[in-house]
């Protein structure tokens, strides 16, 4: 009976298209929570109608009985909603755990908002920003990706230009039932398996500013094939390949001269080599510890002396706030990435 409802309730049409496990799991616990508050409800009101008749003065001189308490009634009103509150909670667990839970082979993919768009990023260097069709329509950024393949998002917001500042953004899939915030100078992650085929839409969660209502793209989930096809650029008649991130990345290493203290063959240098630094736990001067990921490598580039490796000299390198942009922190993060 109860499932029977949760099916219906599930299949109603107020709710968003449900394109992966974790958006149909979400559907059934809100159709437990809406079918569970419904019946709350009837016996509440209902009851509280019966005995308005029921019990209601008939004569002028009818006295109003003692009524104390009785405990099995109490009990069974307290216990029953508090195991239906905990068994909300346990689903709710589940459910955000397996959002939570990154797939290490998962596609990853950077997004970047900026004042007011989407631009999405691929590790072999293609970037997807807002076009225009041949009407001259704006055609919203349009992220493609395989279906039935875990996908990673790495979040940021930029500036859209030098004299710009990066604000705060949220990036939300209603039919993913997903979203994140887009911070400045901080990675985000997020992670879906869409499961089924289609074209999904993206908003921003998080006012942003005058631009934030047309702040959308779009999520193309497509067949593995068709996102074969796709990246090898024939679907977009052939697009040229440009530099893969980590390429931009080892440029930038060049760039910025991280290349005079930085070694990549692990030979210690005036600071720690960047081979096998990605993932590793990184010991501190000052005693600290920290895991070697995105947000730590940023921070090394930003404020360098804010947490120095164990066994190297304090000052020796100047921060780079200021000075690089956005998207090189980006791509040299991606060459780390391939110094295994
Ligand atoms: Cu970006 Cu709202």
């Amino acid at each position: 009976m109860i499932s029977m409802f949760i099916a219906m309730a599930s299949a109603s049409t107020f709710m968003p298209p449900a394109a992966t496990q974790v958006a149909k799991q979400l559907n059934h616990l809100y159709a437990f929570m809406l079918i569970s508050s419904v019946i709350s409800f009837i016996i509440l009101v209902g009851g509280m109608i019966y005995f308005v008749y029921k019990y209601k003065r008939k004569t002028a001189n009818d006295k109003t009985p003692y009524i104390s308490h009785n405990h099995t009634l109490e009990f069974i009103w307290s216990f029953i909603p508090f195991v239906i509150f905990m068994a909300c909670f346990a689903w709710g667990a589940y459910i955000y755990k397996e959002m939570r839970t990154f797939d290490e082979n998962a596609l990853e993919i950077n997004v970047y908002g900026k004042k007011w768009v989407w631009e999405f990023e691929y590790k072999d260097g293609r970037k997807i920003t807002n076009g225009v069709d041949a009407n001259g329509k704006l055609e919203p950024a349009t992220m493609v990706v395989p279906v039935n393949t875990p996908v990673k998002l790495l979040l940021t917001s930029v500036k859209l230009s030098p004299e710009d500042k990066a604000v705060l953004h949220s990036f939300f899939v209603p039919a993913f039932r997903v979203k994140q915030d887009a911070l400045p100078g901080r990675y985000t992650a997020l992670t879906f398996t869409a499961d089924e085929k289609g074209l999904f839409q993206v908003f921003c969660a998080e006012y942003c500013g005058t631009g934030h209502s047309s702040m959308m793209a779009k999520i193309k989930v497509v067949s593995k094939e068709d996102f074969d096809a796709w990246v090898l650029g024939e679907e977009a008649g052939g697009a040229p390949k440009e530099m893969t991130l980590a390429d931009k990345g080892r440029a930038a290493y060049a760039k910025w001269a991280c290349i005079g203290c930085h070694t990549l063959d692990g030979s210690p240098s005036t600071g720690p080599s960047w081979k096998g630094l990605w993932g590793n736990e990184r010991s501190f001067n000052d005693g600290g510890k920290a895991v070697a990921d995105e947000n730590y490598i940023r921070e090394s580039i930003m404020d360098p002396n804010k947490h120095v490796v164990k066994g190297f000299e304090p000052n020796k390198m100047p921060t780079f706030k200021g000075m690089i942009s956005d998207e090189d922190i980006t791509a040299i993060i991606e060459f780390i990435k391939t110094l295994k």
